[in-house]
């Protein structure tokens, strides 16, 4: 990775796709619920009327203050600390009702991943925090101190597609009768007897990907958020969400098949007496992802895949 202009890792993934997708009313209102280093809002912000108001939620105030930063010459960006599921607090705080457009860049930022203070890397010797708001909440330490041997090989095994998850939370739970688990070193440590040493790496990333889910409750946050934001949207106006796992990709998807076609009647019934309407159409194709030299200028967009929909 290489830094941007602002010193922040984070090149935005998909950028340009984003805005050709996204913007349609240029004097609109845009809800980006992850704003990070801003980048997808810089390039969206060039594109808008200076009437058009960009509201820039984080849940992490270290991104809110680099994001205003480099944004700091767009008038019509407001930043806004919340997680992105308090839609009526957000609008509230800006004094709108309805939105033009929705951005979702899903998971953390690169410049977030490379601090190692924030304990999202299983570089030697992090701490294990993996708060994306670290003011608040259970870090991922005490998270593997309080739950039981159950709980976390279901955490790992669920969040993470880890086949091993009975073996390593064994081992998290007879290592933490010792001492407790407090840095990325003492977690490898339990992961390493339980996989295969080929494929070490991998796991060490499935399992971090799971008490990362699982402390920032990330996928009831997501679905969540999904529905009020829909609720929000103007007719013909889209919302555009980018995932980085199957996890979150699989919720995203259903979310829009659900609202491109909720009728729950038997097939063979010839009229629909649901009356359950249509709220959202995908925009075809219905995932796009990154071209080969993004990913090779950009690693993290390897995994990448937009979806977009527009309100009915
Ligand atoms: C992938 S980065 C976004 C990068 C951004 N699009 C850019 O171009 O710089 C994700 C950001 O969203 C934030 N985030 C993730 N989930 C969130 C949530 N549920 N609520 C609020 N912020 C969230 C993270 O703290 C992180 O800063």
């Amino acid at each position: 990775m290489r830094p941007d202009e602002t010193g922040m890792y984070h090149i935005p993934v998909l950028a340009r796709e984003v805005c050709d997708a996204l913007i349609g009313d240029t004097h609109g209102v845009y809800y980006d619920g992850t704003l990070g280093g801003g980048g997808h809002a810089e390039q969206i912000l060039k594109r808008l009327d200076k009437d058009a108001l960009y509201i820039g939620v984080d849940r992490d105030p270290d991104a809110l203050q680099a994001a205003g930063e480099r944004l700091r010459l767009f008038a019509n960006f407001r930043p806004v600390k919340a997680v992105f599921h308090q839609v009526p607090y957000v609008l509230a705080t800006v004094g709108v009702e309805a939105l033009d457009g929705v951005l979702l860049d899903l998971g953390v930022s690169s410049w977030q991943i490379d601090a190692d203070s924030r304990g999202f890397t299983f570089r030697e010797n992090a701490p294990l925090d993996m708060r994306m708001d670290a003011t608040q909440g259970e870090t991922a330490a005490e998270l593997l101190s309080r739950l039981d041997e159950q709980a976390l090989a279901n955490i790992i095994f669920r969040y993470g597609e880890e086949r091993r998850s009975r073996c390593i939370a064994r081992r998290i739970v007879r290592r933490r009768q010792s001492a407790p688990l407090q840095t990325s070193s003492d977690l490898l440590a339990c992961i390493d007897p339980c996989v295969d040493p080929r494929y070490r790496t991998k796991s060490y990333a499935r399992v971090f990907q799971a008490l990362r889910i699982a402390v920032n409750d990330e996928l009831n946050v997501l679905k969540e958020a999904l529905t009020q934001l829909t609720e929000v949207l103007k007719p013909g106006a889209r919302m555009a969400v980018i995932t980085y796992h199957s996890l979150e990709d699989r919720i995203v998807k259903h979310f829009l098949q659900q609202m491109e076609n909720p009728c729950t009647c038997p097939p063979h019934v010839p009229v629909c007496t649901c009356g359950k309407r249509p709220v959202m159409k995908r925009i075809r194709p219905y995932f796009r992802t990154p071209g080969t030299r993004e990913t090779a200028d950009n690693a993290r967009a390897r995994s990448a895949k937009l979806r977009v929909a527009e309100k009915l």
